[in-house]
């Protein structure tokens, strides 16, 4: 099958190509930068090079299958007015330029979409049915999500997936690669109080559950994370153990706000979610527990 993906040079675009190229799908990616993306995709695959954040494309191709993952990275630099609308833009009006590139001939469409849309929630079991709060990031997720559902104004019969993703636990990046320094040198700690929950997820298992959503064909929203999700301090003693150091000092709150202005939101959110539709529609996880998740991705 003909498949479409954004963001393929990203932390999770990398794995998804190469799941779907072992089962023999055609990708075409979309990068800002073609070289770039020839250099570093270790799938083969045609570029468009586009920044969808600014415009549409213009190359003309009939793909059955979106996934839509391209996005700034919300821990990349501090919070002000520009790199919020970069933010917002990199996704809400991606997905309007993605839109209006696509022919009608998608009939599988998932996005990414993150936890970060139930806000801060202390004490709420977060389901896909729980409702966003108004922080800035929620609402850039509740747009990103209804954005995605305007394809259904081109293709009525298509299905469209949102996975609303938790921090993803990979070998190679993200939250646990900024993470590590401080926790080897075992003066890692918590954050705040640490009583905040945080939802968590193997890549394995986020690839998985996407591939899943693709061939059953489940649409709706997916909280992207896996069936236990920990406190920021249950997470710190995990991961300072599985590293083999002890606990180091908590991170005081309002230090966090003065070193990270309005993004420390991220840091001290309390998002206990579950991954109830995957869960209901037979997904089945390899890393249900934060430690062996954390001692895979740590040997790899
Ligand atoms: N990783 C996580 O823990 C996590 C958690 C929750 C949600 N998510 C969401 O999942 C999606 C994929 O995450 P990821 O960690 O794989 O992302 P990533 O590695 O940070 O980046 C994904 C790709 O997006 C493109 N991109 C980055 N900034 C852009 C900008 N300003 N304008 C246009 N394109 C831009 C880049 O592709 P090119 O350079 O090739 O254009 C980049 O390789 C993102 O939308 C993210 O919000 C991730």
């Amino acid at each position: 099958m003909k498949v479409l993906i954004t963001g393929a040079t990203g932390l999770i675009g990398k794995e998804l190509g190469k799941a779907l190229l072992q089962r023999g799908h055609q990708i075409t990616v979309v990068s800002r930068n073609r070289q770039k993306a020839k250099e570093q995709l270790s799938f083969p695959c045609d570029v468009i090079e586009c920044d969808l954040g600014r415009s549409s494309f213009k190359e003309k191709i009939a793909v059955e299958a979106v996934f839509h993952l391209m996005g700034e990275n919300v821990t990349a630099s501090r919070w002000n007015e520009k790199v919020k609308t970069e933010i917002r833009d990199s996704r809400v009006l991606s997905t309007r330029h993605l839109n209006q590139s696509l022919a009608n001939t998608v009939s599988f469409y998932l996005s990414s979409s993150g936890v970060g849309i139930y806000g801060d929630q202390p004490g709420v079991s977060l389901t896909e049915k729980s409702k966003p709060d108004q922080s800035y990031l929620s609402q850039v997720c509740v747009d990103w999500e209804n954005e995605v559902d305007q394809y259904l104004k081109i293709q009525p019969h298509a299905i469209t997936a949102k996975i609303r993703t938790g921090i993803v636990l990979a070998p190679n990046g993200g939250a646990l690669k900024k993470m590590l320094p401080a926790f080897k040198m075992g003066v890692g700690g918590a954050l705040g109080s640490g009583a905040q929950y945080m939802s968590w997820i193997h890549i394995d298992d986020l690839v998985g559950m996407m591939i899943h959503a693709f061939e059953k064909r489940v649409g709706g929203a997916f909280n992207g994370v896996a069936p236990n999700p920990v406190t920021n301090k249950e997470f710190s003693k995990t991961l300072a153990s599985t590293v083999h150091r002890p606990l180091g000092p908590s991170i005081p709150k309002i230090a966090l706000k003065l070193l990270f202005g309005e993004m420390s939101e991220i840091m001290l959110a309390d998002q206990k979610a579950y991954p109830t539709h995957a869960l209901n529609t037979g997904f089945q996880f390899k890393y249900g527990q934060l430690e062996d998740a954390l001692k895979n991705v740590l040997t790899k």
